[in-house]
């Protein structure tokens, strides 16, 4: 079968498309012939090995996982002895542990309980644009910013893949949503639901006089000052990205209870079946930027790179007779 490998750090230039063997599921495993995938910062960090720490992850000098690509939508072509609860020709999609990625190929075995069967509505590659981003966006809003209804709720880069569904999810839970943009996506962050756009070429959203009582940002641009003018009293901020280390550091340092990182994203079956019946009852609707062929990947990556994507950026996965 045919996969993207980097077998060195470096920029997309680092990433081929390579022959490879075609993966045996072990018994709690499925067997995965992919339709689609999506692109994550999480591929360029670890493509590079940006920031440092990842090395400690994934090998000091070079990679020790070679594969890229977390988030998977295909059917499926072979279960494992002990599967219980797909069967071959099942549509699924999913998400594959930061350890063991691998979804940029034209297959991939996952444990049955990383997949949900695909919602009948979505096409695979909007299915592939779900599920990393969309667990960022429930986790950070559910478990660190302690979301409840009626709550004034502002997204910060409320136009790419995390915040595209942070504003559909926040939404879903009954809150008054406002979307922070730049102005060539502010009628597309309307569309999915935000009740309020900013647009921050034009206004700063810490200096509006608005205050929220909960901040998700996916951006990770500000200080804790900006932040703390514009939460209500026992506000939540939830950073889910950082655009430096400072920021990253002062978050950490300065935060203190309310505002602070979300914990890395984590991929389970009880939110993917959440978000699965989002998308189900059409209360998320995934928005795709573009796609690009799995010989392309390298040109998907250096554009999500750029930090411009408007949603997400999806890897069609063609396959000929022989595969
Ligand atoms: N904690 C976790 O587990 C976890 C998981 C996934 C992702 N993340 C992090 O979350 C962040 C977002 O991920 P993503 O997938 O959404 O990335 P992305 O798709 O690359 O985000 C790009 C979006 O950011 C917007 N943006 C850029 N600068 C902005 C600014 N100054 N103000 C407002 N919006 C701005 C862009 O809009 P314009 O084009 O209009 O500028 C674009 O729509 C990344 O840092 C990523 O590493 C964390």
């Amino acid at each position: 079968m045919k996969a993207i490998v980097y077998t060195e750090y470096g920029p997309p230039e680092v990433l081929q498309l390579k022959e490879v063997e075609k993966p045996t599921p072990q018994d709690t495993e499925v067997l995965i012939k992919i339709h689609a995938a999506s692109a994550n910062p999480a591929d360029w960090h670890l493509m590079r090995a940006e920031p440092f720490l990842a090395r400690l992850e994934n090998g000091l000098l070079k990679p020790k996982n070679t594969k890229l690509g977390a988030d998977i939508a295909g059917r499926v072509e072979a279960v494992g002895r002990n599967v219980t609860q797909f069967q071959k020709g099942d549509d699924v999609f999913g998400c594959m542990p930061l350890n063991e990625l691998g979804g940029f190929a034209e297959y991939v075995c996952a444990d049955e309980d990383a997949l949900a069967l695909k919602p009948a509505r979505l096409t695979f590659e909007q299915a592939a644009a779900v599920p990393l981003a969309a667990f960022t966006a429930l986790q950070g809003l559910r478990d660190k910013g302690q979301i409840q209804p009626g709550q004034k709720v502002l997204i910060n880069g409320a136009s790419g893949g995390v915040g595209t569904f942070a504003v559909q999810i926040a939404k879903s839970y009954g809150n008054k949503v406002t979307g922070v943009c730049s102005t060539r996506n502010l009628e597309m962050v309307r569309s999915i639901g935000a009740d309020h756009v900013i647009d921050y070429t034009k206004n700063d959203f810490t200096q509006t006089g608005q205050r929220y009582e909960l901040i998700f940002d996916a951006v990770g641009n500000r200080s804790v000052s900006d932040y703390q003018r514009v939460l209500r009293p026992n506000g939540i901020c939830a950073v889910a990205g950082f655009t430096s280390l400072s920021r990253l550091f002062q978050v950490m340092l300065l935060g203190g209870k309310k505002i602070g990182l979300m914990e890395t994203a984590k991929a389970n079956k009880k939110d993917l079946v959440i978000i699965k019946e989002l998308l189900e009852a059409g209360k998320v609707v995934p928005v795709i930027d573009r796609a690009y062929p799995l010989s392309e990947v390298a040109e998907a990556i250096r554009y999500l790179e750029e930090g411009h994507a408007q949603g997400k950026v999806v890897i069609t996965v063609e396959h000929n007779n022989k595969t």
